[in-house]
């Protein structure tokens, strides 16, 4: 059974780690190879063109997640510092309160088609609509691996376009259900079966057809109890101190503010991207696509706004909640072809594309709440300076043991910069 409680993984050797990984989770140390493997030239020349080769990031696991009852080790791709381990912090604060619980809606894509060249809009709709069944039945006839699995064209619904820069067009919404898969190949090729027949029918011409990235049919929402006493903080700069009850009204005053202004509720949802984004990555699936419906779908109301809230139950416990469309899949595409992902998958156990969204909505309010804390505690800088001293001291030339000496050194000075991390790394290395 995985335990995702590793105390002192931080600590840790690289070797170590990989070690105690192994015993924490159902994997051999041997099915962790690809995680410290580079992915091989063909397999990379493969999957895009004109490739000269590969680039690396650094994956960390997110340790300390419940995600419904369930303990889960969370590989995260990312450069940024601090992200793995606010993650990892929040979630053993939410572990006190349960943990994460999370649902996820049916694997429901949109496809959209875009039909110009029609005089009466609603006419045309008319005629979609009343040849439903038979263009549902025509999409559903293609041989697709998709269907064998139970997925399949479920819907379509038409929506008029009224006034566009180019005059008034209809589109057409064919509502696919993609089961594991991302599927946006599944749906781009229904779309393109679907178009002949949408032609003949409506006397248009079908001219885009395309998935639509904001996924709003295909949800992931997770929510947390943090009990009051858990958020209480001692900081680390001086006597800075703040009760259980402060920090949980801080984080719900920084939450209004996102609520309420489009230009922090960019930041906001940015660091719920930082949780989301790097599982995302991990996991071999397309994180422009699982971006743009984040933002769209932030502004749905005509607002941009929070994706999250953040409030306090009648036991005066802080409650958060995010809910955003997440299109993932675990089979298909880079998924099924990067060892890494392959893994990724594997390490956190994952069934279905749903589940997979799941961890991935519940490590997105995470890390939301880490941000929030450090903002409305110490400050973000503090803790991202001593993180980001270990890149200044790796930049100066520092290895091994020096670079947590160097780093602690630059980050005690307050002087956080490549030269004068040379200069210690000098003093350090000639013994003085
Ligand atoms: C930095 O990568 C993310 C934050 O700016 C998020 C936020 O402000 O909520 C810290």
């Amino acid at each position: 059974m995985t335990t995702s409680r590793i105390p002192g993984f931080y600590n840790l050797t690289l070797d170590q780690r990989l070690a105690t990984l192994a015993d924490a989770s159902h994997l051999s140390q041997g099915e962790l190879i690809p995680f410290t493997s580079p992915l091989a030239p063909d397999i990379a020349s493969h999957m895009v063109e004109n490739v000269i080769g590969t680039y690396s990031l650094p994956l960390g696991i997110a340790l300390n997640f419940t995600v419904n009852r369930r303990d889960v080790l969370i590989p995260m791709v990312i450069e940024e510092p601090s992200v793995v381990a606010g993650a990892s912090f929040m979630a053993k604060l939410a572990r006190a309160g349960g943990g994460f619980t999370a649902t996820s809606t049916e694997p429901l894509m949109i496809g959209q088609l875009q039909v110009l060249g029609l005089e009466d809009l609603s006419k045309a709709a008319e005629q979609v609509l009343a040849n439903k069944a038979e263009l549902l039945a025509y999409v559903d006839a293609a041989e697709s691996s998709l269907k064998s699995r139970g997925g399949g064209a479920r819907d379509l619904e038409v929506r008029l376009i009224e006034e566009s820069p180019i005059g008034k067009f209809l589109v057409i919404h064919l509502i696919y259900d993609v089961r594991d898969a991302m599927g946006a190949n599944a749906v781009n090729t229904a779309c393109e079966r679907l178009a002949p027949k949408i032609e003949s029918i409506t006397g248009g011409r079908a001219h885009l057809r395309i998935l639509s990235n904001l996924t709003d049919r295909r949800m992931a929402k997770a929510t947390c109890v943090i009990p009051v006493k858990e958020l209480a903080f001692v900081g680390q700069i001086g006597s800075l101190s703040y009760t259980g009850e402060e920090v949980r009204n801080g984080i719900i005053a920084a939450y209004a503010f996102a609520a309420a202004d489009p230009y922090r509720a960019a930041t906001h949802n940015k660091g719920i991207m930082n949780g989301v984004d790097p599982v995302v990555i991990a996991t071999g699936n397309d994180w422009r696509a699982i971006e743009a419906g984040a933002h769209a779908y932030a502004a749905r109301s005509g607002k941009y706004a929070s994706l999250s809230t953040w409030s306090k139950d009648e036991n005066g416990n802080l409650l958060g909640e995010l809910e955003m469309p997440l299109a993932v899949g675990i089979v298909g595409g880079a998924t099924k072809v990067h060892p890494a992902a392959q893994a990724a998958i594997k390490l956190m156990n994952v069934k279905s594309a749903g589940e997979l969204a799941e961890i991935i909505v519940s490590v997105g309010l995470a890390q939301n709440m880490a941000a929030l804390r450090a903002l409305a505690t110490e400050g973000i800088q503090r803790g991202h300076m001593s993180l980001h001293a270990r890149q200044v001291a790796i930049a100066a030339g520092a290895s091994g043991e020096l670079i947590e000496r160097v780093a602690s050194q630059i980050a005690a000075e307050g002087i956080v910069r490549i030269d004068r991390a040379k200069e210690i790394l000098k003093t350090m290395e000639s013994g003085k």
